[in-house]
Parts: C-alpha cells; sequence; structure tokens
C-alpha cells in the first residue's frame, strides 16, 4: 500500500491549497539572507520543494536545486521557474554528493511525514552529509506547542465550485495530528498526517546529525520561538 504523502502531493492538493503562494516565499528567504552567512557562489537545495515557490526566489540569488517526490508537482515547477533546477527524489536518500550545498532549505512543513522516527532522523543525517562545512539548513516546521493550543477539529472551505471538509484530530498516542481532507463533490477522501515533534526534538536532532542550532525563530518576520509562535524555524549550522 502506497503512503498518504505518495497520494496527497498532486492535483487535487494544488487545487485546495492555492494560497501557498510567492509573497510568503519571498517572506521566507529574506528571514534566510537576514540570518545565514551564505558565500558568494553558494548552491542551495530545496529540499521538498513542491511546485517550487521557494526554489523560484533562491534561484534569483544562487544556483539552486529543488527535490521532491511528487511528479506533479515538480511538473508545475519546471514550467513555472526555469531558473532553477528540478529532481525527483525521496528526502531520505538524496542523489547528491557529500558537502554538495552551502544551504539547505525544508519548508513549511515538509518533515514528519514517515510512520518510524528512524526514518525522520534519516532525513536529517541526509541533510547534514550533503551540507558542505560551515553550511546552512534552515527547517520551518509547525509549533506543535501553538497546534496543540488551537486546533480546530472541523472546517469547511470553498474553493471555486467545490467544498472541501477538514478534519482534525491528534492520534491516540498524541504523536501525530492526523488531517482528513474530503472533497464534497467526489467524496474523495486523503489524509495528512504530521509527526508533532516539539522545537527541542527537532533541536536534538538536528544537534545529533551534527549541526549547531544557531537561531530558532517563531514566523517568518523573526519573532522569537514561544509557545504561542505558529512556526519552529531553526537555523543550523553544519560544524
Ligand atoms: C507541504 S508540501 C510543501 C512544499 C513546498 N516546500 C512549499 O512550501 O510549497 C510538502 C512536500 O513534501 C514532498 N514530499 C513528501 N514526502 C517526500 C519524500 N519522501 N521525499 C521528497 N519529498 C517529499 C511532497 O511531495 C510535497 O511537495
Amino acid at each position: 500500500m502506497s503512503e498518504w504523502f505518495e497520494s496527497w502531493f498532486g492535483e487535487e492538493y494544488v487545487a485546495v491549497y492555492p494560497h501557498r503562494d510567492a509573497a510568503e516565499a519571498e517572506h521566507v528567504v529574506d528571514l534566510i539572507m537576514d540570518h545565514a552567512r551564505i558565500p558568494a557562489g553558494c548552491c542551495a537545495l530545496d529540499l521538498a520543494c513542491g511546485a517550487g515557490r521557494h526554489s523560484k526566489v533562491l534561484a534569483e540569488k544562487w544556483w539552486t536545486c529543488g527535490l521532491d517526490l511528487s511528479e506533479v508537482l515538480l511538473r508545475i515547477a519546471h514550467r513555472e521557474t526555469t531558473e532553477a533546477v528540478f529532481t525527483r527524489g525521496d528526502m531520505r536518500v538524496l542523489p547528491f554528493r557529500t558537502g554538495a550545498f552551502q544551504l539547505v532549505v525544508n519548508l513549511f512543513t515538509s518533515f514528519g511525514y514517515f510512520s518510524d522516527d528512524a526514518s525522520h532522523m534519516r532525513v536529517v543525517k541526509e541533510v547534514a552529509r550533503v551540507t558542505s562545512r560551515g553550511g546552512t539548513f534552515v527547517l520551518d516546521f509547525l509549533n506543535t506547542a501553538h497546534l496543540r493550543d488551537t486546533l480546530v477539529p472541523y472546517d469547511e472551505r470553498i474553493i471555486g465550485e467545490r467544498v472541501v471538509e477538514q478534519r482534525r484530530t491528534i492520534s491516540e498516542d498524541e504523536r501525530y495530528v492526523i488531517k482528513r481532507i474530503c472533497m464534497r463533490d467526489t467524496d474523495k477522501e486523503y489524509v495528512e498526517r504530521v509527526r508533532l515533534f516539539e522545537a527541542g526534538d527537532l533541536t536534538y536532532m538536528l544537534k545529533a546529525a551534527g549541526f549547531e542550532v544557531r537561531h530558532a525563530f517563531g514566523n517568518y518576520d523573526a519573532t522569537p520561538l514561544s509557545e504561542e509562535s505558529p512556526r519552529v524555524i531553526l537555523f543550523g549550522t553544519r560544524v
């Protein structure tokens, strides 16, 4: 049976989340420019690049490669961003040489999708392998503390002529947030399941893989990380 992330990130995902746009991508890249020392001639990797909105902005500054598993999203990325190169791959086994990148980004909760934590750690180790010494890894994840406090169990959105129902729960073992997305017109249901890593867990994983965590922000405007902030954005330097 295929994993949820192999079927969800396709045409329907793009239709349901049209607001995940370029303006937000600009904010993240500004944050990176302001807080990371990126050398001239940098090679950047947008890990789990989706339709390439961050790759597009990164490519205005540095040579950029976007990697993703979804053929559908990569097709859009290719069409809309000719400045970056894109490749299909799995974040658990990166098809790059050791130390190839001075900047690796994993943005907008593109992490925590697997059913075992060894696979999550494997991703961070792969990132550490492909990041050059002194290079930067930016991990932008949901803030579990904030999510637990603000979870909306049910909502409906009208997108074009379609009604999309979204049901959110925390798994019984409290390790995952599960979102069920139902298209009312077709009755098709998709699932998103993300591991609820705390900021401390992520920091631990980065350190264990060989990064020193230099910054921890709570949103793209550089507000400090707190229980109330919506994001956990960690800047790790490869030691
Ligand atoms: C929430 S989307 C974010 C995409 C992009 N970073 C953005 O902000 O628009 C998560 C992305 O992770 C990709 N993905 C999921 N599992 C993956 C895997 N094992 N390896 C590589 N990419 C994966 C999906 O295809 C999807 O494009």
